[in-house]
């Protein structure tokens, strides 16, 4: 039989429908909360890519899509403004109101750092939705805004998250097997 990357998943954390119906409750809650003004929505590729497009079609009012591609070589206990910025926003940022759009959040670095720096080019505010958060493994306090599901700390691939760029196309959550990630 032709090789599955189903093969490879240990659990099933979320399953689609968790999923679609998690993004449709935050999306509602985000569109009563910027319901006065437009919001910025800026998915962090690669891994957030996906619900950053399942998102931001749950959400009713005025939305501006952008997105951003950074890594953060942090390692201490704060946040060390090592910010390697990738791909930046396109347009101004002074006076936006931007909501920033990640697959899991981990040590907490890349999205404190994010945050500090566009705040420090003048946005108007910066808050935070997660799909996924992995509290175990925090190293820096982050506020999340916007929350789906917290998840154990094992490694997580699908909906967009990777391991080593495979994965990410599985529709659901789940966790890897270890026998790949420690062979
Ligand atoms: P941090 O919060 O700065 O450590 O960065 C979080 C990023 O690390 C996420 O956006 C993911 O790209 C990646 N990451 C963390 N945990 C996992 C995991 O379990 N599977 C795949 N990627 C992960
Ligand atoms: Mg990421």
């Amino acid at each position: 039989m032709a090789y599955s990357i189903e093969q490879d998943v240990d659990q099933i954390l979320l399953s689609e429908q968790q999923i679609a119906q998690r993004v449709a409750e935050l999306g509602a809650q985000i569109t009563a909360d910027y319901a006065d003004r437009p919001l910025m929505l800026v998915g962090i590729l690669k891994g957030a890519g996906i619900f950053h497009a399942d998102l931001a079609r749950a959400i009713k009012g005025r939305v501006q899509l952008d997105f951003m591609v950074a890594s953060s070589y942090g390692s201490g206990a704060v946040s060390s403004g090592t910010l390697h910025i990738i791909k930046d926003l396109e347009g101004d940022v002074a006076g936006k109101d931007i909501l920033l759009v990640e697959d899991i959040v981990d040590t907490g670095l890349t999205l404190s750092e994010l945050q500090q720096y566009l705040l420090g080019r003048g946005a108007a505010s910066v808050k935070i939705c997660a799909l996924l958060n992995k509290p175990a493994r925090r190293k820096v306090d982050v506020t999340i805004d916007y929350l789906g599901y917290t998840v154990p700390d094992e490694f997580i691939i699908g909906y967009g998250i990777d391991y080593a760029e495979s994965y990410r196309n599985l529709p659901y959550i789940a966790s890897l097997k270890r026998e790949i990630y420690e062979r």
